[in-house]
């Protein structure tokens, strides 16, 4: 590559990795990587005589602050196990007698906060550090930011030690989160997905200003390493210490023996809906702290305390409306308009009804009372109606429409499914093909969010997506748009660019064909090799491929016979890589599941060289899979794994296994 090509490539990589890093809290890559990309653009650049004046090497202060310093803590910062009921805190009480060789035990009970832990150090009675959990040895010093939550004491004042580490939890009161989403929007950035993220967002936040503009909170609630002068015998004793210094401290603290534990939860879990922050469940501790340190931890948790997990929130609220929303696909979706409601610290406003079979079997109605649940960051849905509140004078039937709401199209019924046929003629559907063309995934071109796609489409500037790449025709009308910097234009521009020469499985993923997504368009980019052979692959070619089936092969035929588009105009535009297999391809054609996550790599990192060494990264454990491989913390695929014998590959093994 010609150095000026590859010095404009690695500069959108960094401003990429520095969006990713300082604004979406979601790196990519590792510090290392980064800077091994930031040190060859700054080599590259002394050879080059072009200007450097829009370069991230030219910022103010030299390199971006990519990172905090890194602290190792006295004591770890340790997880815990969980139980979801009576019988399995039972269980463990038991272990606990058993260890202690003691019947009666005193236990804490108090609320499980979802936020972020923090451990601070105190010298002398001075606030010296303040340090992110990181992975539990060593974590971050984020002293500044921790400055700025007013709450948290600077002095020790009573019968402070030489040395202490006290944790707690930093974390948004929802009303504080919703405030500063509705910021965010309004200078039209990503939101956060909900108070804990915004939490993390804020405290590894490198800049101290925006920091100080959001309230961040805390409670503390654990003892690290501290001093042989701190004469302190018990978590309750622990709590009052805390109290006589001003350190705030949950309400909720409840101390007793085992019988009164789970009443002491079940109070806990019944205030969950007036608390003005997320729980997630309780948390019970061994009182006594000799006991705590002869019960000592296994793994990364302590046997002396464990998480009682709460079940998903669930909510009842009215139905406001149901209405009907075209996807890419031409599936019109209903959806109920509710009366919103915060759930697992979201504000859910809209929930999808899915299918016309799903509305008959909720026999839902507009004004109907309904049971919301969200589980985690799972998508919300609607459990039930609850009919005894059905008030049949104010419940008004769905108005199921017969014509599509975008184009007017007439509707067909496919099995539970409406459709509009119109394909990318109507206008939601070409949009909603937009946003999957230009996404991460698929081409990957930045600064097309939702917003510009549509003013793009509204205006004609782009009636079919080979028209992105002529954009520049309009290069001035785009920058007299309000709202739009000429920046991000200019951006926008470079990035349509740099996505003419895509992979052939991008591609393939990009063009939205039904049930082809990331895996199969892997597969198919392997199989074919090139976009053209793809192209003209009949239905018996394509069921050539061991993991095709027959619905998949006839819609990748039926797409290519009828597409809407304009797939030459676009090939006109572009130039399509084909599939070649690096010179190490020993995982050649081997279908590999991973599961869990990695120390040093992403998944999506682990997947990119699995598919560079030939292998196929697959997304669910079925008897075709060759190996799975385990990080840490899996889910229920280990267990499928098992049963069906399929070889697993453990962490310490995985260099070995990718040959890395
Ligand atoms: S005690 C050794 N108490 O939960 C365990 N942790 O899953 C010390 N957490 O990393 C933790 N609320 O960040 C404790 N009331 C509470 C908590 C709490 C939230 C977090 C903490 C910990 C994680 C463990």
């Amino acid at each position: 590559m010609a150095i000026d090509q590859e010095i404009k490539k690695l500069r959108q990589e960094i401003e990429k990795h520095n969006k990713l890093y300082h604004e979406d809290d979601s790196p990519e890559i590792s510090d290392a990587e980064y800077d091994a990309l930031y040190q060859r653009l700054k080599e590259l650049e002394a050879l080059s005589s072009n200007s450097k004046i829009n370069s991230p090497t030219l910022q103010v202060g030299g390199k971006p602050k990519r990172g905090f310093e890194k602290h190792t803590h006295l004591k770890p910062m340790l997880s815990l196990s969980n139980v979801f009921n009576d019988e399995e805190f039972k269980k463990f009480d038991e272990r606990v007698i058993k260890w202690v060789g003691e019947n009666d035990i005193n236990y804490s009970v108090e609320p499980k906060f979802d936020g972020i832990g923090i451990s601070i150090t105190y010298e002398k009675g001075t606030l010296v550090k303040a340090v992110t959990r990181g992975d539990g040895l060593v974590g971050e010093l984020v002293t500044e930011n921790v400055l700025q939550i007013s709450k948290i004491p600077k002095k020790i004042e009573t019968n402070a030690p030489k040395i202490i580490e006290l944790r707690g939890e930093i974390f948004f009161r929802l009303k504080d989160f919703e405030n500063i989403n509705k910021q965010i929007e309004e200078a039209n950035g990503k939101k956060f997905i909900s108070p804990r993220n915004a939490a993390a967002g804020t405290i590894r936040n490198l800049d101290i200003d925006v920091v100080k503009s959001r309230p961040l909170d805390i409670f503390f609630y654990g003892l690290g390493g501290h001093s042989d002068d701190l004469k302190i015998q018990s978590y309750q004793d622990f709590v009052e210490f805390l109290k006589q210094n001003n350190f705030p401290v949950n309400d909720l603290i409840f101390f007793s023996n085992k019988s009164e534990v789970s009443n002491h939860v079940q109070r806990i879990l019944s205030s969950r809906d007036e608390l003005e922050y997320e729980i997630d469940g309780a948390v019970i501790k061994v009182n006594d702290f000799q006991k705590q340190n002869k019960l000592g931890f296994v793994s990364k948790a302590p046997r002396w305390a464990v998480a009682w997990k709460f079940p998903a929130s669930e909510k009842f609220t009215t139905v406001n409306d149901i209405l009907f929303s075209v996807g890419r696909t031409g599936v019109v979706t209903p959806f109920a308009q509710i009366e919103p409601v915060i759930l697992s610290g979201a504000r859910i406003s809209n929930v999808s009804l899915h299918n016309m079979d799903e509305l008959k079997r909720l026999d839902i109605k507009v004004n109907d009372t309904v049971l919301v649940k969200r589980a985690g960051d799972v998508i919300p849905q609607i459990v039930k109606v609850n009919f005894d509140m059905r008030n049949s004078d104010k419940v008004i039937d769905v108005n199921v429409p017969l014509k599509c709401p975008s184009c007017e199209t007439k509707l067909i019924l496919d099995g539970p499914f409406l459709k509009c046929s119109n394909g990318l003629n109507c206008k939601k559907q070409l949009l909603g093909f937009f946003e999957h063309f230009v996404s991460r995934k698929a081409m990957n071109i930045e600064g097309l969010g939702y917003k510009i796609n549509k003013h793009l489409i509204a205006l004609g500037y782009v009636g079919e997506v080979a028209d992105l790449y002529k954009l520049q025709r309009y290069e001035e009308e785009l920058k007299a748009l309000e709202g739009f910097g000429e920046k991000s234009i200019d951006n926008l521009f470079e990035s349509i660019e740099s996505s003419r020469n895509p992979d052939l499985e991008r591609f393939i993923n990009a063009l939205g064909m039904p049930e082809v997504g990331e895996t199969t368009a892997a597969a198919l980019a392997r199989f074919f090799k090139s976009f053209e052979s793809l192209r003209k692959a009949s239905f018996s070619d394509l069921m050539q491929m061991d993991n095709i089936g027959e619905v998949v092969a006839k819609h990748i035929v039926h797409f290519f016979a009828n597409e809407t588009i304009g797939l030459d105009n676009l090939l006109a535009e572009i130039n399509i890589k084909d599939f070649i297999v690096g010179e190490d391809s020993h995982l050649d054609n081997l279908k590999i599941v991973i599961t869990g996550s990695f120390n040093g790599y992403s998944r999506d990192e682990l997947k990119q060289i699995i598919k560079e060494k030939g292998g196929i990264p697959s997304a669910s454990i079925s008897s075709k899979i060759d190996f799975l491989i385990l990080g840490e913390n899996p889910g229920s695929k280990l267990k499928k794994a098992q049963e069906l014998g399929i070889n697993v590959i453990t962490e310490q093994n995985i260099k070995e296994f990718l040959k890395l």
